[in-house]
């Protein structure tokens, strides 16, 4: 039986981590992201190592058409998805006002925008087909606002909130959507976001292997949320729901200021 996975954000991170669990349990895949030499790499080591067949799509998803011109680029190959992972996204550190409204708008581009239409197209024909798996990464970051990552919260907050949604809406039809909710991850994000030196990323980090094993994982279980680590999911589902949302705003400004 086919087994085809298209996962957004393979080059580097959970998102590669994810291709190579898939690829472990025989899948093939088709992987996307903007660097075409980290997806070549990956593509000729799944396929060496586990005998699958991946397609790579090199395209920037944050552009307006970018969901568009994938979507085009998948229906071109002639595989249908049974596994959809909306993974690529970024972040970004700083005060709102001070950040170039620009980076603010490519990232709910890609972090928003690109996973919306994703899961329309897609999901539309996993619909069609009676079955499907959706995978969207979001992050603990969807429970709170977040100082100093005022829009990358947001985006989270949307992701959470959006897939218990249209699982609502689809499961009944075949198809699950599991929102994977992870706390820090040693990826090139942080770097990617400027959160070096933050409490943030001073802290433990879990691998990016495990968390996609936990997502992947919970996806296949059709799980509606899953948040990789026990102790954080405590503190999220059963304190932080019942602190005074001002000491929460502090707290989260405070995990992100950077020592002066
Ligand atoms: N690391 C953490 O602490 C953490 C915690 C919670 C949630 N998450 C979430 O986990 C997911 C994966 O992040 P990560 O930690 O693995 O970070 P990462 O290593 O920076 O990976 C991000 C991926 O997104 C791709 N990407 C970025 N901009 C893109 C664009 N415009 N078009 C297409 N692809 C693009 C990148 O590839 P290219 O640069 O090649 O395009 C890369 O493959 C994200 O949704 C992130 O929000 C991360």
């Amino acid at each position: 039986m086919a087994n085809t996975a298209l996962i957004t954000g393979a080059s580097s991170g959970i998102g590669r981590e994810l291709a190579r669990y898939h690829a472990s349990k025989g899948g093939d895949l088709i992987i996307t992201a903007r660097r075409a030499t980290e997806l070549d790499a990956l593509k000729s080591e799944l396929e060496s190592n586990h005998g699958i067949t991946v397609t790579t799509i090199p395209l920037d998803l944050g552009t307006t058409d970018g969901a568009a011109k994938l979507y085009a680029a998948v229906n071109a190959t002639g595989q249908s998805v049974d596994i959809l992972i909306n993974n690529a996204a970024f972040g970004g550190h700083g005060i709102f006002t001070e950040r170039e409204l620009s980076a603010d708008l490519a990232m709910i581009n890609l972090n928003v925008c690109a996973l919306v239409a994703l899961c329309h197209m897609i999901g539309s024909d996993m619909v069609a087909n009676g079955s499907g798996r959706i995978l969207n990464v979001s992050s603990t970051a969807a429970h709170l606002a977040g100082p100093l990552q005022a829009t990358y919260f947001a985006t989270k907050a949307f992701v959470s909130s959006f897939s218990q949604a249209i699982d609502g809406e689809l499961r009944d039809k075949g198809v699950t959507v599991t929102a994977l909710e992870p706390g820090y991850v040693a990826t090139e994000f942080a770097a990617v976001a400027d959160l070096e030196g933050t409490d943030l990323v001073s802290g433990k980090a879990a691998s990016p292997a495990s968390v996609a094993k936990c997502g992947y994982d919970a996806m296949m279980d059709g799980k509606l949320t899953v948040i990789n680590d026990r102790k954080l999911a405590f503190q999220l589902n059963w304190i932080m729901p019942f602190l005074p949302r001002r000491m929460k705003l502090n707290f989260v400004r405070k995990m992100q200021e950077k020592a002066t």
